[in-house]
């Protein structure tokens, strides 16, 4: 066995490869730290511009520097046309929401501010996200696309576009505080990628449509849909016990619990559950959440008894499809809605990473045979491997 064998660690885990001073994640204290502010501290409380401003600048913006901000952003939503064309194409052929934003994402290239430009270029590629995301479900469901409204934030915009109206406040608080809770998480896979991609000195629009690729697998971005169909086949928690048994039984992963990093309970989850109770509370009716509730105690306390010692929580996944599901932002678009948050974190990364970069380049260990000889083509058998 060579040094390198010997320091071969599966999936990376617990390896420290990048340094940064956006967020930190304590999997034993259950702890998530962004640019200095405890997550529960901020998350609630801060627009998601003014989350993005401090991702991007290390500081808190002034009233001045967040209309100014709100101002670059809205000045760089539009798409470009071949965005809606193929938008329009992925809709009318089926092609999924996250397909779509990553296709469309490389088109992003065609029409872009120059990356001397200040924030303008991130700024153009975080705030066409939303609109890809709103455009693509209503081509989807027959209906025309909206361009973001003057003077609207993000959040509402978004909310606007999809449902062809003003949101209530109550519910932009709700997704602002989503948005804020998933902005960043120190090295994960999605981050992980971009940050290699950018290292590599390539340009922001390949880092995004990389990390869009990473994002949407259901082991990283792609869990929250998965995770609300279950609560929804359960229907009644009396039915709980019985259905987690046989997925557990057969081998199956429930969605919206375990963590590479946590080993007790993400923090993100308790700051979305405590939006979502807001949320189910105020439209009245709070059996969904009651229900999920319920199913989170079982889930917990099988997962105990299957994978002893594991010390599988419920992950950010669990809440966030219950909070989006009580926005009426529709199943297909959990995924892309995580990933308008997340690029603003990829972006800072990206840009942290140029600055102080050291090309990405792990090693591997090689498993494979040694010293074979070349057969000519004419000898070669099938029986005999072609060795
Ligand atoms: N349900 C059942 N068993 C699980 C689960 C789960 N959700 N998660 C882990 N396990 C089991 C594994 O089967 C394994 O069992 P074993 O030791 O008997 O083989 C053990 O717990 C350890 O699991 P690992 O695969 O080593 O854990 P890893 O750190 O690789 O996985 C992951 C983390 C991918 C998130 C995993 O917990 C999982 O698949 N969860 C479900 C999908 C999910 O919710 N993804 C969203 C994550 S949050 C995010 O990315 C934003």
């Amino acid at each position: 066995m060579n040094d390198n064998q010997s320091h071969y660690i599966p999936g990376l885990e617990g390896v420290v490869a990048a340094q940064t001073r956006l967020s930190h994640v304590d999997g034993e204290a259950g702890e998530l730290v962004i640019a200095g502010f405890p997550l529960e501290e901020i998350a609630p409380r801060a627009a998601f511009e003014e989350m993005v401003y401090l991702l991007w600048s290390g500081e808190l913006p002034t009233a001045r520097q967040l209309e100014e901000f709100r101002f670059l952003l809205a000045e760089n939503s539009r798409l470009p046309a071949a965005v809606l064309d193929v938008l329009r194409a992925a809709a009318s052929t089926g092609v999924d929401s996250m397909e779509a934003l990553r296709m469309t994402a490389g088109l992003l290239s065609l029409d872009l501010p120059s990356d001397s430009q200040g924030w303008a270029q991130d700024a153009a590629l975080l705030a066409r996200l939303p609109v890809m995301a709103a455009t693509w479900w209503r081509l989807r469901s027959g209906l025309q696309p909206l361009e973001p409204p003057p003077g609207m934030g993000l959040a509402s915009s978004y909310l606007y576009m999809l449902r062809g109206s003003e949101p209530h406040p109550a519910h932009v608080r709700a997704l602002e505080t989503y948005l804020n809770t998933v902005i960043d998480h120190g090295l994960n896979a999605s981050t992980f990628t971009a940050r290699v991609i950018i290292s590599t000195g390539s340009d922001l629009v390949s880092a995004l449509v990389g990390a869009i690729g990473a994002l949407k697998g259901p082991l990283h971005g792609g869990a929250p849909g998965p995770a609300l169909q279950m609560v929804f086949e359960i229907g009644d928690p009396d039915q709980a016990e019985a259905y987690l048994r046989k997925k557990l039984e057969s081998g199956e992963r429930l969605m919206g619990f375990g963590h590479r990093v946590y080993k007790v309970r993400d923090p993100r989850a308790d700051v979305l559950a405590a939006a979502a109770e807001t949320l189910y509370r105020q439209a009245g009716d709070m059996r969904l959440y009651e229900l999920a509730r319920a199913v989170e105690r079982k889930a917990l306390e099988l997962l105990e008894e299957y994978k002893p010692g594991r010390r599988l929580q419920t992950n950010v996944e669990f809440y966030t499809a219950l909070l989006l599901h009580g926005l009426e932002i529709p199943l297909e678009l959990f995924t892309p809605t995580f990933t308008i948050s997340r690029a603003a974190g990829w972006i800072a990364h990206c840009r942290e990473q140029q600055r102080e970069n050291r090309l990405i380049r792990p090693q591997s260990q090689y498993t494979g045979p040694r010293d074979r000889r070349w057969v000519p083509l004419e000898k070669r058998t099938e029986s005999s491997g072609a060795s």
